[in-house]
């Protein structure tokens, strides 16, 4: 039986490709999508979330999230590596679908109550709505299956931050919120850059993508023209990293994926702000990071979902 999977994003480029790898992979089942903000204002992440489950014919419901980080401001999206629109200056637009009436917190905590063991959140934004689901509801870290975390970074393999030089944008836009997370007595695995700067997503894959996933390959190529073109300039590599969807990967193919054990802290204020570290001798529970990766072997896997399609 497909896992339940709840998937909080803030879409974004790599949030797209991401959500259409969910739709395609036959071990998850999508019930749900929270959104997030961060790549674009609150209002602009809600409404790509719904552009794209319209386009991409996906039946799944839309949960507007907070529109602010816990503690900290919520600062300017960036626009520079997603677009004005979020989505690569696609020009999404939404006919039909609506957000739904719950929060993504409420919609959160009525998972994990409805599917008690049973739901996995696979978080690749800020995690503002983790956050306040486990402030309305603490039982909820016993009740939810797995929690996987597109975020942090802890130098490993040269990469250290993404936002500043030592914190990475999803943990850095609302520290505080990944914090409470990561203190929490639920099963998490973080997904860092120091894996997910390693899989390169390049034009030729991207190209094969297009030309054989219909639809979806057509929208995942459109989307990430931008983000392309951003990664090539400022990073000087041959492609683009796919953040999100190496969560997703790690989801479906843990074993792909080398990990440690330690209890995660996360700095709050200074210069390190956003920090994650992995410390030993911190009082809280233990979760797994990621320390290395099969590169090749999770971006085949991206292609021949894809090009699989949805079931
Ligand atoms: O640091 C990369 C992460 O920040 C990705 O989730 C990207 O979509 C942005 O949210
Ligand atoms: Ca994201």
């Amino acid at each position: 039986m497909a896992e339940k999977v709840v998937f909080d994003t803030d879409p974004g480029i790599d949030d797209a490709m991401a959500l259409a790898f969910i739709d395609c992979a036959r071990s998850l089942e999508l019930i749900g999508i929270t959104t997030t903000t961060g790549n674009g204002t609150i209002e602009t992440t809600t409404r790509n979330a719904l552009h794209l489950v319209e386009c991409l014919d996906i039946p799944a419901s839309v949960f507007r999230g907070a529109a602010a980080p816990l503690v900290i401001p919520a600062g300017s999206p960036p626009t520079f590596v997603h677009g004005e629109d979020a989505l690569g200056n696609t020009d999404p637009r939404v006919e039909q679908r609506e957000v739904s009436s719950l929060s993504a917190a409420e919609f959160l905590v009525d998972c994990a109550n409805r599917y008690p063991g049973e739901v996995a959140i696979i978080a690749v934004g800020r995690l503002t709505n983790l956050a306040l689901a486990l402030e309305l509801d603490p039982g909820i870290a016993a009740k939810i299956g797995r929690v996987v975390i597109m975020g942090g970074a802890f130098g490993g393999n040269g990469h250290s931050g993404n936002i500043t030089k030592v914190a990475e944008a999803n943990i850095h836009g609302d520290p505080h919120a990944a914090d409470i997370v990561l203190a929490a007595d639920w099963p998490v695995a973080l997904v860092p850059l120091d894996v997910t700067m390693q899989i390169i997503m390049t034009d030729e894959r991207m190209l094969r993508i297009r030309a054989a996933a219909g639809e979806m390959g057509e929208l995942v190529w459109q989307v990430s023209r931008f983000y392309d073109a951003f990664y090539r300039e400022r990073h000087d590599i041959d492609g683009f990293p796919v953040h999100d969807s190496s969560a997703v990967a790690f989801a479906i193919a843990p074993a792909l994926f080398d990990t440690a054990v330690a209890p995660i802290t996360v700095d709050l204020e200074g210069d390190g702000m956003g920090r994650t570290r992995r410390a030993p001798d911190a009082d809280r529970p233990e979760h797994e990071s990621c320390a290395s990766v099969d590169a090749e072997a999770v971006l085949a896997l991206y292609e021949e979902t894809l090009v699989q399609g949805p079931s």
